[in-house]
């Protein structure tokens, strides 16, 4: 069975469109609140929620992130730029798990995935960190094999492969070569023991393919599942998503 981490960052996204400059993040008539949503998702069978704090704070907040860790009761992934603040957020947080995240320009491969290969350094720091305070680590990586060999030297006990390039080719011919990136580098990845992940650009549609790639463990999914909870409402949208990722189950 896949699991389903759903991403809450566009209901804050939202919040934020009213809300920002008053710096106010609940209570009144602040809305759409992303703990509640969050908590029906869990209701629905979301399986981990995930929030990225992003360093300009565009949408999540650092309250928002206090009250997950203080509400829901599934598994809270922190999405996070590798940057000694955020780590030094995380230890105190204690999520579940983080995944680490490109966040300039400068960190990003061409698929727009963390480029471990030139920043394995500062990876390597983020990620022993996280081991020695218990929290397990995922690289948000493009599905290259270079990335996923270093990811499995970092020791880094989890991957998430970067979907977007795939999701983006889903109406050319390309689709088929993204596609068979990702099945490869999942392959690899599972040889060497990583636990295999992915995200970004999956949908209702593309989720009939996404789901076959081999040793898949979680994927998670945000801009989809809130773009059809606006219309059926977010119990619905993770239900539906999720019979169709384990269609039969
Ligand atoms: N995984 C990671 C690491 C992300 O940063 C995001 C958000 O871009 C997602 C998954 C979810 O992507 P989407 O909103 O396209 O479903």
């Amino acid at each position: 069975m896949i699991l389903l981490g759903v991403n809450i960052d566009h209901c804050a996204t939202l919040r934020q469109a009213r809300y920002r400059e008053s710096g106010r993040t609940v209570g009144a008539n602040v809305e759409p609140d992303p703990i509640t949503l969050a908590v029906l998702a869990e209701r629905a069978g979301a399986d981990g929620i995930t929030v990225h704090l992003r360093e300009d704070r565009r949408h999540i907040q650092e309250r928002d992130v206090w009250r997950l860790r203080e509400t829901i009761a599934t598994r809270l992934n922190l999405e996070m730029a590798c940057t000694p603040a955020m780590t030094e957020f995380a230890v105190k947080l204690q999520p579940d798990s983080v995944c680490l995240v490109p966040e300039n320009r400068r960190e990003v491969t061409t698929e727009g995935g963390l480029d471990v290969v030139c920043h394995e350094d500062r990876v390597r720091a983020v990620v022993d960190a996280m081991r020695a305070t218990g929290i397990a680590t995922s690289l948000f990586i493009s599905p290259d094999e270079a990335q996923v060999e270093l990811a499995a030297k970092l020791r880094s006990p989890w991957i998430e492969l970067h979907t977007g390039a795939y999701a983006e080719a889903c109406h050319s011919p390309e689709r088929k070569t993204q596609f068979e990136r990702l099945r490869r580098a999942a392959a690899l990845a599972h040889r060497l023991e990583l636990v295999v992940n992915a995200g970004h650009g999956i949908n209702y549609v593309n989720i009939a393919e996404i789901r076959t790639l081999p040793h898949l463990h979680e994927l998670n999914i945000g801009h989809s599942i809130m773009a059809r909870a606006l219309f059926s409402g977010i119990e619905e949208a993770v239900s539906e998503l999720k019979r169709r990722m384990n269609p039969g189950q």
